[in-house]
């Protein structure tokens, strides 16, 4: 959600915020704004609604000096985007500026003691209610800013990433999170927080993360000072960031979505790198062999995800059924952590998050760990809070995905699952050793039939232009294909805002079939597989009303050739392995559309790439 970034050393802070705002925009980006401390001992707050770009044209005649500061770009939670809803958020006094990340559930509680105490609220957010108490407590017990916030966030329930400075406050960042990432750059005499590690990658490479629970005081010219809120000093290892500035950057393209499209053919090969051994015949995945007795005799496993991931997640239960004849349960994380479920001590979790901080998904894994099963993370940014909150589980390695739509992470995730489901399903005996190695070898052969589909990037884009001004769309597809058609709606509606809804095609007859007629386009996967004669029966059905088909198709689909009005063929594969080559022209599809309707690609309204709020 929120961007969070600060700065403190020897350098002006505020081009270092403001390039670490645009890094960041991708978190949120309906307002932003920036405090800033220089030597003369003030601090100013500049904050407006819009873009990054619209703080950088308001600040113009500002005076942005100083060598401390803290910056914030916003997805609206409390209040709509405004200027004063904006952050950061001055106390009462305006000595102190903050900004937040999260969630105060009790803010209403709070603000109406501060209220009958003499506060006054400029905004609608809940943040403006935890400067206002820290002032408050501050000025009761008559004590530091940094105890007073430690004091404060005992008061506070909700989730949070906080930091703040104060007016004359002598060279100090304090810093706070509770189930929201806080990251600290350590830099040679500066320091860089920040709510992920790429605003910081560019000045240091060696980072401390912050756990939950704990305060940090960055002081200039002394090393970061982390208790937790009970007062218990901590020290942590610093880690060294593998991420690098080239994918931060577009690269040529005009999109990051499309640039990490483009990116899948490596982001795979990157993926099972090292998992599928040289001789293409073994999977060597650690976190699945070094719990290799535990998947053996799972009882079931539940996946937890939300979104995308919960797409990756379907396709999961069709690899692990397939292979390992394991019963498999595919939650929605929001769902799932309120609905009392029945988790027995011998079922395995798999957690699946791109971000890995979908507050969802960590409450679903606390839900989990109290069951006492094992509990496994597929998640892609390296050190996140669900990679650190699960007992084991495979990173998607596929680096930082910037586009607020999910593309390279989902076709990783799909990756990681299938091996898991390969090797674990070898294990059992419930694939002999002829097809284990046959599957492998396909596996390994997607990236370049990836490569191909991307070919047709042209073709894709002319076919898109006919579909500009379409309001509805339906994707269908069957078997492992049936979690595609969900996840190629999703792309359209995230980022074209045109409504779409994906179906198993055969439920069509069941009620959606009503919507068909010659405005609605109908996506439907009809790669050659063991659904195809089926899936072609759904597709007469939609013709004989009248719908206009747009089908994915192999080389080999004679007759869906003969149906469809238009088609994209992409290689053929193995059934299960159909859908990591069927959403890219999706993907692609969407792409081309929102691009047509002048959409903002990467950052659609509304969304955000990393939801750390319930
Ligand atoms: C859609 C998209 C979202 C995420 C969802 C879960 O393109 O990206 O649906 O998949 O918010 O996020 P993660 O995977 O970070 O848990």
């Amino acid at each position: 959600m929120c961007g969070i970034i600060g700065y403190i050393g020897f350098r002006d802070a505020y081009p270092i915020l403001v390039k670490g705002l645009h890094r960041l925009e991708y978190r949120g980006y309906d307002s932003a704004g920036i405090a800033l401390s220089n030597l003369s001992g003030s601090l100013s707050i500049y904050k407006t609604k819009g873009r990054v770009s619209d703080l950088e044209e308001y600040c113009k005649d500002k005076d942005i000096s100083g060598s401390i500061g803290i910056a914030h770009t916003r997805w609206a939670t409390h209040g709509e985007p405004s200027n004063t809803n904006a952050h950061p958020h001055y106390s009462e006094s305006e000595n102190i500026a903050l900004i937040h990340n999260g969630i105060i559930e009790n803010y209403a509680v709070l603000k109406q003691q501060l209220i009958r105490n003499g506060y006054h609220f400029r905004s609608n957010t809940d943040t403006e209610v935890l400067v206002q108490l820290i002032e408050y407590i501050k000025v009761l017990n008559n004590t530091d800013l940094f105890h007073a916030v430690q004091l404060a966030l005992n008061e506070i329930i909700g989730a949070y990433a906080i930091a703040l400075i104060e007016k004359g406050g002598d060279n100090r960042i304090i810093v706070a999170r509770k189930s929201s990432p806080l990251v600290i750059g350590i830099g040679d005499g500066e320091y860089f927080i920040a709510s992920d590690a790429s605003p910081i990658v560019e000045y240091t490479k060696r980072v401390i993360y912050l756990e939950d629970e704990e305060l940090a005081l960055v002081s200039r010219g002394f090393s970061p000072k982390i208790v937790t809120a009970r007062n218990v000093e901590k020290t942590h290892e610093i880690i060294q960031l593998e991420m690098n500035l080239s994918q931060l950057e577009k690269g040529g393209y005009d999109h990051f979505m499309l640039k990490e499209i483009f990116e899948q053919p490596k982001t795979l090969r990157d993926c099972m790198k090292g998992r599928i051994d040289v001789t293409g015949k073994h999977i060597v995945l650690s976190g699945v062999m070094d719990n290799r007795e535990r998947f053996l005799s799972a009882r079931r496993i539940i996946i937890l995800a939300c979104g995308t991931s919960w797409h990756a997640g379907l396709v999961g239960k069709y690899f692990f059924e397939s292979f390992c004849r394991i019963p498999v349960e595919v939650e929605y994380s929001s769902e799932f952590r309120y609905r009392n479920p029945v988790i027995y001590g011998d079922d395995i979790v798999i957690a699946i998050s791109q971000s890995g901080e979908t507050a969802d998904t960590l409450a679903a894994i606390e839900l989990a760990r109290k069951s006492g099963s094992f509990i496994y993370g597929i998640c892609n940014v390296v050190g996140s809070s669900i990679s650190r909150k699960t007992d084991s589980g495979s990173y998607t390695h596929v680096g930082p995905e910037i586009g607020v739509a999910s593309t390279k992470a989902f076709t990783a995730q799909l990756t990681v699952l299938s091996m898991m489901a390969l090797y674990l399903g070898h294990e059992k005996r419930t694939i002999d050793d002829e097809r284990y190695s046959f599957l492998l070898g396909e596996l390994n052969r997607i990236p370049d039939k990836i490569e191909k589909i991307l070919q047709s990037n042209a073709a894709i884009c002319d076919l898109s232009k006919i579909f500009t001004y379409a309001h509805n769309f339906i994707y269908l597809g069957r078997g492992f294909n049936y979690p595609i058609a969900l996840e190629g709606a999703l792309k359209l509606k995230e980022i074209s805002y045109i409504h779409a809804e994906g179906y198993p095609a055969a439920e069509m007859k069941h009620g959606p079939i009503a919507l068909i007629d010659m405005e609605m386009p109908v996506v439907a996967i009809a790669t050659d597989n063991v659904m195809y004669d089926k899936v072609m029966s759904n597709i007469q059905e939609i013709k004989a009303r009248n719908g206009c088909v747009i089908a994915v198709v192999n080389e080999s689909g004679a007759t869906i050739r003969e149906i469809a009005d238009y088609v994209i063929e992409v290689p053929s594969t193995e059934d299960c392995f159909e859908p990591l080559l069927n959403i890219v022209p999706l993907q692609l599809l969407s792409y081309h559309i929102a691009v047509n309707k002048k959409r903002d690609v990467d950052m659609p309204r509304n969304l955000a790439k990393s939801v750390t709020v319930e």
